[in-house]
């Protein structure tokens, strides 16, 4: 053998090791075992999706990759050598960087901040705040977002898109090799994550590895050339993306096929009268909202991240009411000065956003569902016995209706997986007395078989006469439950479209109609 050909040979015997391997990992938490005797390679320069239903241990994997976790047994090989870490600053020494499902950076400092914390370059003792600035946007620019974000804006005033950029920046800042992002497009509109995986294949062509999770099998097919499954904490099997189809891949995750993804809609016995009217109504950010919802009905709000929906909604539940126009709730005007003021008129309001607004993380699932349970039995319950009591029984109840798991609901919000913690929000909302309910994206991060489980109860409520606004950036979602379709642009109420609309006609109405290209590549990668 010459000794070109042995250098070429040791080439492609390198490409063909894994750069990190698990074997028979092991991880217990009270009451659950989150990873059973699991073993799995990632290679060099691969795009690796790790999917599985709420629950299966994807999080805690990715945690104990980066350091976060340590597994009660079993091994992580580096490049073929063992290695262990007590702490994440181990792993990303040695180039493996994680991004968290929920964020990690500090709202109230600036973006070169975040990047450099515990770092930042300094001069005569002082952060050189200037250097920090700067080098912030060398690496903004090295991912291609300079434009976009700047390096001394406020974390707070960033998109949850726009977060995650800085996520990536930071984590090319610490020259990672692997970049481990857990659910980075769950809160993503389809144009962000056209935009977050196009960098993710830059990232790739750099020789990065890059292992993400998601439940959106659509991208995970688009983007990932291998798949792997994991359920109830083992190994269910790695397979390559394009020798399967997506519902071979359900098949894995839940063991069984899904026929079904949406119940029925509505049918016109089911609509009953205006239970929330809104006439020319704005605000700072909204201009002239009108329209009508019915009990019994769901009404689809579309349209892209900052069209305004989460502003409706927030107006609506008197976050950021409206400061013009009229708004009558059961044939009454009212203004909705505050969320409170919602709360008693019996509007429900199920946030995105779990982490700052929908959940007490350190409080028991228990007491998480009850928080909404009205305020007379909640604030008198240690008078009322039987109220409390009467209150607590409602848990399991509750609890299996939004088919949360856990074996205990005195655990910790914080302990459940992401997934599981979305339907504690819901369980919430479900457990008060709430009319008129407001879904802001009410599957985000929750899996296939979940997902279909929160439609049939979202479909439950309206056939109690319960009348819905439901946002979602999931096209299949909006068009598989809506009555009715409200498409936002711009701030405004683009237009109405009715039940089983298709997605081109949404998507068209949701770009203002203006920008068609971007629509047709919107609906090249939203195909599902
Ligand atoms: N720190 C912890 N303490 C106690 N239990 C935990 C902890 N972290 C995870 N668990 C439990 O381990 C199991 C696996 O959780 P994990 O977060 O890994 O799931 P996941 O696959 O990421 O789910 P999701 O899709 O909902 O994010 C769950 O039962 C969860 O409640
Ligand atoms: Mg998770």
């Amino acid at each position: 053998m010459t000794e070109e050909q042995k250098q070429k040979d040791e080439i492609i015997t390198k490409q063909c090791e894994p750069i990190l391997e698990v074997e028979n990992i092991s991880k217990r938490f009270p009451g659950v075992v989150a990873l059973d005797n699991v073993s799995l390679k990632f290679m060099p320069g691969e795009i690796h999706a790790v999917v599985g239903e709420n629950g299966a241990g994807k999080s805690t994997l990715m945690k104990i990759l980066a350091g976060a976790y340590i597994p009660d047994s079993g091994n992580i090989l580096l490049r073929g050598e063992r290695v262990s870490f007590s702490h994440p600053q181990q792993a990303q020494d040695k180039g493996i960087t994680i991004i968290y499902q929920e964020f990690n950076l500090l709202p109230d400092r600036t973006v070169a901040y975040n990047i450099f914390l515990g770092r930042e370059p300094s001069k005569l003792g002082i952060i050189d705040i200037r250097k920090m600035n700067k080098n912030a946007e060398e690496l903004l620019r090295e991912i291609g977002v300079e434009k976009m974000i700047s390096p001394t804006a406020m974390v707070s005033s960033l998109s949850v898109a726009e977060q995650q950029l800085v996520e990536i920046a930071k984590a090319i800042s610490f020259n990672a090799k692997v970049l481990i992002m857990d659910e980075p497009t769950a809160a993503l509109t389809y144009t962000e994550v056209k935009l977050l995986l196009d960098l993710v294949q830059k990232l790739k062509a750099k020789g990065m590895s890059v292992i993400f999770i998601s439940h959106r099998l659509v991208e995970v097919f688009d983007f990932a050339e291998k798949i792997t499954v994991l359920k109830d904490g083992q190994l269910v099997g790695t397979v390559n993306a394009k020798d399967v189809k997506p519902a071979d891949v359900v098949y894995m995750m839940v063991g069984r096929t899904l026929d079904h993804y949406f119940p029925p809609l509505g049918t016109p016995e089911d609509f009953g009268e205006v239970v929330l009217k809104v006439t020319n109504a704005s605000n700072n950010f909204l201009k002239d909202i009108n329209f009508e919802l019915r009990k019994g009905e769901v009404l689809g709000i579309a349209g892209l991240q900052g069209s305004g929906r989460t502003e409706m909604a927030q107006a609506v539940f008197g976050v950021v009411p409206f400061t013009s126009g009229t708004l009558e709730l059961r044939g009454k005007a009212m203004i909705v000065k505050n969320p409170a003021m919602a709360i008693k008129n019996r509007i429900g309001f199920v946030t995105e956003d779990r982490k700052s607004e929908g959940i007490l993380p350190k409080q028991p699932i228990r007491d998480n569902m009850l928080l909404t349970v009205r305020s007379i039995q909640f604030v008198f319950a240690p008078l009322f016995k039987n109220g409390i009591r009467k209150a607590r029984k409602l848990v399991p109840v509750l609890g299996k209706q939004v088919d949360v798991r856990t074996d205990s609901y005195d655990r910790e919000v914080q302990y459940l997986s992401g997934g599981n913690q979305q339907k504690v929000v819901l369980a919430k909302w479900l457990a008060s007395d709430a009319d008129i309910f407001i879904f802001d994206e009410p599957t985000r991060g929750i899996d296939v078989e979940a997902k279909a489980s929160i439609h049939d109860m979202i479909r439950d409520l309206t056939k109690k006469g319960i009348a819905v606004l439901m946002i979602s950036s999931e096209l299949p979602e909006i068009i598989g439950m809506s009555d009715r379709v409200l498409v936002m642009w711009d701030g405004h109420i683009e237009g109405e479209l009715p039940a089983k609309s298709s997605e081109p006609e949404i998507m068209l109405m949701a770009t203002g109609g203006k920008h068609v290209k971007e629509t047709q590549n919107v609906l090249a990668a939203g195909k599902e």
